[in-house]
């Protein structure tokens, strides 16, 4: 199997001597499947042509500010949101006071700031640069946010000095970076995932739905990407991109979502329902637009099907994966959802006052039979990662 198979490598190259052996790195990651995208700083273009590295990963390379946003849809934003991993080789000191600093005077450093994703550093520099207090304290700082450090080697350097602060080789960093995403945690596993609200019609124009914005799951969909999964989405209505590896099946009533998970199910190894499903639907809906007649009117509602207690009561059924979005009592409702629907891992939030369904932000426990675990405050990027660190150890544990 590739390694790097479905991955996104974002690589940026600064202004370092190194910079020639980036070219090589480029042919390993495409070797091992990947996608590469360059990103180089205004310096690294003095040491490297950019047409090298374009013609080496198929794709057109980043410098100048205005470069991602050339007509080809990779705006600096989009290209950070693209990249699975970002990987800065070769990472000068410079680049790396940069990078500690926060700062965004290049496309390079303005992609790390933008990122919530994973970033790697390859330092590139003299030993005696490398052994500075400066660059010590940068590296500590960058390394405590989580930024991952690949190297520095020892040996001869391009002044004629030796010692520490060579960028690692090539080979090395390739056989590096695969590590780097934490999860191949779902690789070869098919999961199938709802996601976003549903609506119920009234009439011909009018529907029931609720606040769900669909973030959530698809935040997931795209970790579970990440994480080596085949994705299908099946989605109620939401204003969000596609994640772009994943299958996504477009649903509007509650009975639609129904139908499309049972006919995908059987395929798959993973459920995970994320869809504010809709306990009731308008128990007579109109084909016509409902004319307005009398001060108060009555809406007959009759119950939906549960989809996820269906998948979870199904012969073979997958690893299964529900949601709670409570008000109160989280933790006493959601082992009780766990319990009745027959589910093997249940996600319990506190909604209600800022939190939960529009926000970008959440906190989540994940509850099972006879455990927890409490993941704190964060985007629902990063919390979609944890989550499906968890789900992945429960399901490999089970299966
Ligand atoms: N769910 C579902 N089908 C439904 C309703 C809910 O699959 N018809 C799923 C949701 O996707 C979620 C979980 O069930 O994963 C919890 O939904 P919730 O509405 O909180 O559960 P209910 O059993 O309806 O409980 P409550 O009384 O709190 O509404």
């Amino acid at each position: 199997m590739l390694e790097l198979a479905n991955k996104r490598v974002l690589l940026g190259v600064s202004g370092s001597i190194a910079a020639y052996k980036s070219a090589e790195l480029v042919r390993l990651l495409c070797k091992q499947g990947a996608q590469v995208r360059v990103v180089m700083t205004a310096t690294a273009t003095e040491f490297i042509q950019p047409l090298t590295f374009q013609a080496l990963s198929g794709n057109v390379v980043y410098s100048a500010w205005d470069d991602a946003d050339r007509g080809d849809g990779m705006g600096h934003i989009e290209l950070a949101r693209w990249a699975d991993v970002i990987v800065i080789a070769p990472a000068s000191a410079d680049f790396l006071a940069r990078l500690r600093q926060g700062m965004a005077g290049d496309l390079l450093t303005t992609l790390c700031l933008a990122s919530d994703g994973t970033i790697a550093v390859a330092p590139a520099m003299n030993r005696l640069m490398w052994e500075n207090a400066a660059t010590k304290e940068n590296l500590a700082v960058l390394k405590q946010r989580g930024i991952h450090i690949l190297g520095p080697g020892t040996g001869g350097q391009a002044c004629g000095e030796v010692g520490l602060g060579r960028m690692l080789e090539p080979e090395q960093l390739a056989r590096d970076i695969p590590t780097l995403f934490s999860t191949g945690i779902l690789s070869g596993t098919k999961l199938l995932l709802t996601a976003g609200p549903t609506r119920e019609p009234i009439d011909a124009m009018r529907f029931l739905s609720n606040r769900s914005s669909g973030k959530m799951g698809y935040a997931l969909a795209q970790a579970a990407i990440e994480a080596g999964a085949d994705v299908t989405l099946i989605s109620g209505p939401v204003a969000l991109p596609s994640p772009s590896r994943a299958k996504r099946l477009n649903v509007n009533s509650a009975d639609e979502m129904y139908d499309a998970v049972m006919s995908e199910v059987a395929a798959n190894d993973v459920f995970i329902s994320a869809a504010a499903v809709a306990d009731y639907r308008p128990a007579n809906p109109s084909k016509e637009k409902v004319k307005r007649k009398d001060d108060n009117v009555d809406l007959a509602l009759t119950q939906n099907r549960d989809i996820v207690a269906s998948v979870a009561a199904l012969p073979n059924k997958p690893f299964t994966v529900g949601f709670a979005a409570e008000t109160s009592d989280v933790e006493v409702h959601a082992r009780g959802k766990l319990e009745r629907k027959g589910l093997d891992l249940i996600a319990a939030n506190q909604v209600g006052e800022g939190q939960g369904a529009e926000v970008d932000d959440n906190a989540m426990t994940m509850y099972w039979a006879d455990g927890s675990q409490h993941l704190e405050k964060t985007t629902k990027n990063k919390l979609a990662r944890q989550m499906v660190a968890i789900i992945g150890e429960h399901y490999r544990a089970e299966s």
